[in-house]
């Protein structure tokens, strides 16, 4: 057994990375059109005002992902390109650019995959509080029924919102990504919590357009995984990899699975008093539970890389199991010390070694995470999921011969794809897998110098020339998965 036939093989973009015509045709602006315009915020001044320029050279991309053999294209509308003040009059124009670009897709039977929030919030709702006020998620709402509308014909799989969890934490919390800002616990959790509103009102509006729509979201954050896939007890290991998550994100609570997928697919919040957003948490009134929790049909996972992990050596001295049935019982119970509550997990982080593999982004690179990643996921939540994004960005560059070569991203994607084959090949239900990224594009605040893309982007003339790895996923897609 391998991939079933209907494994929806794709590459995936979003509008600011890759549009361009930042000013155009009536669009509105987006807090990365500021944010990218303020001096130092982004490497060498870098901003998407042109950018890969898709918003005129759209259907050359769509040629290049047919000829690849892609049949599925998973990218993001601009909200303020098709209500510029993301809540008052819709622009005729900015439909019209995605209704070229979708009926493009259906022409070269390329499947897409809309989402509908990839971090280019309208600047007038930023200037009315942005996702401090309540009111953004209703208009978010209204914006998700005004496009399921208008595409209930022609698109079925949507994403309402991208990685929260980096909205949250890079907007808001580490203040490296638009709008800039550093709130403190309540307002962050505010912002949260109005995200993850307007995720569940979102939901409810495409669906009362769209009734067989395939609906979910994107979801990322620290996984943890073990070098081993017969351990005993997997449940130890993702309580581990839960609470050390925010270990491992440094400080960073949001950035994982749990505070989003959590309220989403079980309808509470997580119970986690040694969380700064608990207090606020706990208040959370059981009627905007249910509206985030309204039913989806499949989780995105965008999966890059996770932490090892190893069983722990038993430690006779601690025993703190008593506080653990006591936290388990009581939310408001507090475990003696953090310290004490970590000692009782069964598995522990693995120090990386010396010179442990990395990409151009020094992120590390560890395949295992795409089997253990599904797995603890679906042992959480129990939803079918697509990997909505993986790839490595890599020092890419034109050789001599004139060709991209590049073996990292090649050997990179086999190593995690097979890990990806050995979940799917025991049942768990991975339906699909999206390439991070179609293009090479902007790196947010890192500008165009990290280069992501399976089709190389030359920047002084936009030219677009597929790498070797372009031409390697077109034949693990038309095998099927069969060659890995
Ligand atoms: C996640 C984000 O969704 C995407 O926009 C970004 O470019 C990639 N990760 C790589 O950092």
């Amino acid at each position: 057994m391998s991939f079933p036939k209907t494994f929806s093989w794709g590459a995936a973009s979003a509008s600011y990375q890759i549009e361009g015509g930042a000013f155009e045709d009536g669009k509105g602006l987006s807090i990365w059109d500021s944010y990218s315009h303020r001096p130092g915020k982004t490497f060498n001044g870098h901003n998407g005002d042109i950018s890969c320029d898709a918003y005129h050279r759209f259907e050359e991309d769509l040629d290049l992902m047919q000829e690849l053999g892609i049949r599925n294209y998973r990218f993001s509308l601009s909200w303020a390109r098709i209500i510029p003040d993301g809540s008052g009059q819709v622009n005729q124009a900015g439909l019209d650019y995605y209704d070229k670009l979708v009926n493009g897709c259906l022409m070269r039977n390329i499947t897409p995959w809309i989402t509908l929030y990839h971090w280019d919030l309208p600047r007038a709702l930023y200037l009315k509080g942005g996702w401090l006020n309540r009111d953004t998620s209703h208009a978010f709402a209204r914006y998700a029924s005004i496009v399921a509308k208008h595409f209930s014909v022609r698109v079925k799989h949507f994403m309402t919102i991208n990685e929260p969890q980096c909205v949250i934490g890079l907007g808001h919390l580490d203040a490296v990504h638009a709008p800039g800002t550093r709130l403190g616990d309540e307002d962050m959790f505010l912002s949260w919590h109005h995200l993850l509103l307007a995720h569940g009102l979102a939901v409810k509006a495409i669906r009362a357009a769209i009734p067989k729509a395939s609906i979910g979201l994107a979801s990322t954050g620290k996984l943890g995984y073990t070098s081993r896939k017969d351990i005993p007890s997997p449940e130890d290991l993702s309580r581990a990899s839960f609470y050390t998550s925010r270990e491992e994100a440094s400080g960073n609570y949001y950035f994982n699975h749990q505070w989003l997928l959590d309220p989403v697919c079980l309808g509470h919040y997580p119970k986690d008093p040694v969380s700064p957003c608990y207090p606020y948490a706990r208040k959370v009134k059981a009627e905007d539970l249910r509206t985030i929790s309204a039913p989806i049909d499949f989780i995105g996972l965008n999966i890059y890389n996770g932490f090892e992990m190893e069983a722990a050596a038993p430690d006779p001295g601690t025993d703190d199991r008593e506080d653990r049935k006591q936290a388990e019982a009581e939310p408001e119970h507090q475990p003696k010390t953090k310290r004490k509550q970590e000692e009782a997990l069964a598995y522990v982080p693995v120090d990386k070694y010396p010179g442990y593999p990395r990409t151009a982004l020094k992120w590390p690179v560890t395949p295992e995470v795409l089997y253990w990643g599904p797995r603890l996921i679906y042992e959480r939540y129990g939803l079918p999921m697509v990997i909505a994004e993986n790839g490595q960005s890599c020092n890419d560059r034109i050789f001599l011969d004139e060709e991209v070569h590049d073996p990292d991203r090649i050997d990179f994607l086999h190593r995690y794809l097979l890990e990806l084959k050995a979940a799917v090949e025991e049942g768990i239900p991975v339906t699909g897998y999206f390439h991070w990224s179609f293009t090479d594009n902007l790196e947010w605040h890192s500008g165009y110098d990290d280069r992501f893309g399976l089709i190389y982007i030359d920047y002084r003339n936009l030219q677009r020339i597929p790498k070797d790895s372009a031409q390697w996923y077109s034949r693990i897609i038309r095998g099927n998965g069969s060659d890995l």
